[in-house]
């Protein structure tokens, strides 16, 4: 029998929480601030930047919202994100991506201070996930650590395969199992025989990016399957990496897509807004 890992309501749940906790600080005369940047028309990030602001306002964090146009000239752009740097009404930066190809965004990403990098994206975080010091942490794969924690699943000594080394997810995903005992193998699309990686694996997050890439013969019996995947199947039906109907069988937990780690990733976000804010002393 396994069980699904419902990240819509593990979400509401922390949602409740991190809204009570926004108005304990409110209370206090301290308003939280959120400060959002799109530059462009891309068609994704708008729905990502319109549920992001949604939440600010369903937990009570003030959002900044900065649409520029596609062709906004990088140094403009540095020059919003310095000025935010130094406003201390904005408590976490967020820079949409992916960014027009003309900006480097590496370079602006850099002007994020440490302490308000909500995403977690910045080599300074990253620096300090790795030697498991105060830091914040990528949203998605932090997500997926509360929802093990929701559903009591110690992860040390366990065998963990993250699939997808990407900087925003793989990396700091594995970094986190680690740093909660896990033993940790990363695969990628060089990896050999990821078949039988997989097949030794506890637990499994998939963050490759293909639909349904993960099949039921790659599963131990009794596993943790965890999709962070979010792609269109043949028919244009959201599906993860994780070919969820025949894989579910063989595991004890399995996220589902949607309603699995998507919901979790935007509350993760206002969670590092809040924790930005909590932080610093103004
Ligand atoms: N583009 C896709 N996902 C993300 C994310 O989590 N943060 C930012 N800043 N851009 C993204």
């Amino acid at each position: 029998m396994y069980k699904i890992i419902d990240g819509k309501l593990i979400a509401s749940e922390m949602r409740k929480k991190i809204k009570s906790d926004v108005a304990e600080q409110a209370k206090e005369g301290k308003e939280i601030g959120l400060a959002v940047i799109l530059v462009g028309d891309n068609q994704a990030s708008q729905v990502y930047v319109r549920n992001k602001i949604k939440a600010c306002e369903e937990v009570g964090i003030k959002s900044y919202a900065y649409y520029l146009p596609a062709e906004t000239p990088q140094n403009d752009l540095c020059g919003l994100i310095s000025e935010l740097a130094e406003d201390n009404n904005v408590h976490g930066i967020l820079v949409q991506l992916p960014l027009p190809k003309h900006i480097d965004s590496e370079k602006v990403l850099k002007l994020i201070p440490k302490h308000k990098d909500v995403d977690g994206f910045s080599a300074e975080n990253i620096g300090s996930l790795c030697i498991n010091s105060q830091s914040l942490v990528a949203c998605t794969p932090y997500g997926v650590m509360k929802m093990l924690e929701h559903e009591n699943i110690s992860v040390k000594g366990k065998k963990a395969v993250v699939v997808g080394r990407s900087n925003i997810v793989g990396k700091p995903m594995a970094m986190l199992l680690l740093n909660a005992d896990a033993t940790v193998t990363v695969c990628h699309s060089k990896t050999e025989n990821l078949k039988d990686e997989c097949l030794k694996a506890d637990i499994i997050v998939a963050a490759i990016g293909k639909a349904k890439f993960i099949t039921a013969d790659m599963i131990k019996q009794g596993a943790i399957v965890v999709d962070v995947g979010m792609n269109r199947d043949k028919n244009g039906k959201l599906c993860g990496d994780v070919d969820f109907e025949n894989v579910k069988e063989k595991c004890s937990y399995i996220t589902p897509v949607p309603g699995g780690v998507g919901p979790m990733t935007i509350t993760m976000l206002m969670y590092n807004t809040y924790l930005a804010a909590v932080r610093r002393c103004n």
